[in-house]
């Protein structure tokens, strides 16, 4: 068990701290962006989840930040639109135009993820209000060592807080969707993920729906 200090994110101070946890933890599904597209791009991705999110927390070990997570407890119709706008009228329209510099990997694969993530829109089970862990992720170096577990905690006590029933993620087989059965998540839905056909090629992976209840 390493001893880290989880606080609330900030959005001015932290971002370079987040979009590392987010290229390492999802270096394997994501290296053409990382590799052959602009740093901003994925910067605009964790802003996306930053605005769909209503509580967000870092995990920091000596100053550093190593995982954080971004959640919505609940999710709020507006929180959504924004990111929803944000990802339509900005983030799209500026790939399309090549404005992060994408090679033709990166590009095919950036519209692959598109259709790929889709599904769990439409097959999202309906629960409403519904909170939802967006992203959670960290760096290599400090897994296993019951991080992901405090960052998982301070959000599900800000659930609880509120009185909700419980949160939902979505998450694949090509992610660590097994800390999530650790945690006690229970599995609602699985269906066909296609998003990683140029990262991950020849290999097939599910795409998940986890709920976790939490007794008030
Ligand atoms: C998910 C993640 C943040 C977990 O962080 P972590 O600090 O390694 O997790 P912890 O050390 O707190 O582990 C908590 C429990 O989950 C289990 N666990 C964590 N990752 C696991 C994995 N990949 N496979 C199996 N079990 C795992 C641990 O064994 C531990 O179980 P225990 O408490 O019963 O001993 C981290 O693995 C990560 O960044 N992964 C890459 C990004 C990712 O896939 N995120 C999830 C996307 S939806």
């Amino acid at each position: 068990m390493i001893k880290t200090n989880i606080r609330a994110f900030n959005k001015n101070k932290d971002m370079e701290g987040a979009v590392r946890c987010f290229n390492e933890g999802f270096e394997h599904i994501l290296w053409p962006s990382i590799r052959h597209a602009k740093p901003s791009f994925h910067e605009y991705l964790v802003k996306f989840f930053y605005k769909m999110s209503t509580d967000c927390f870092v995990a920091e070990v000596d100053g550093e930040i190593c995982g954080i997570i971004f959640g919505a407890a609940p999710l709020k119709i507006k929180g959504l639109i924004n990111a929803i706008l944000f990802y339509l009228l900005y983030i799209i329209p500026k790939g399309l135009v090549n404005g992060y510099g994408m090679n033709w990997l990166a590009y095919r694969h950036f519209f692959q993820l598109i259709y790929g993530y889709l599904p769990f829109f439409f097959l999202h089970p309906n629960r409403w209000p519904m909170c939802e862990v967006e992203l959670f992720t960290s760096i290599n170096k400090y897994r296993s060592r019951g991080l992901g577990r405090s960052l998982m905690d301070k959000f599900v006590d800000t659930v609880h807080a509120r009185g909700y029933e419980g949160t939902s993620v979505c998450t694949d087989t090509a992610l660590s969707y097994r800390f999530y059965e650790a945690y006690g998540f229970e599995l609602e839905k699985s269906f066909v993920q296609r998003s990683y056909k140029y990262s991950i090629p020849d290999k097939s992976f599910t795409a998940l729906i986890y709920y976790l209840k939490i007794h008030q």
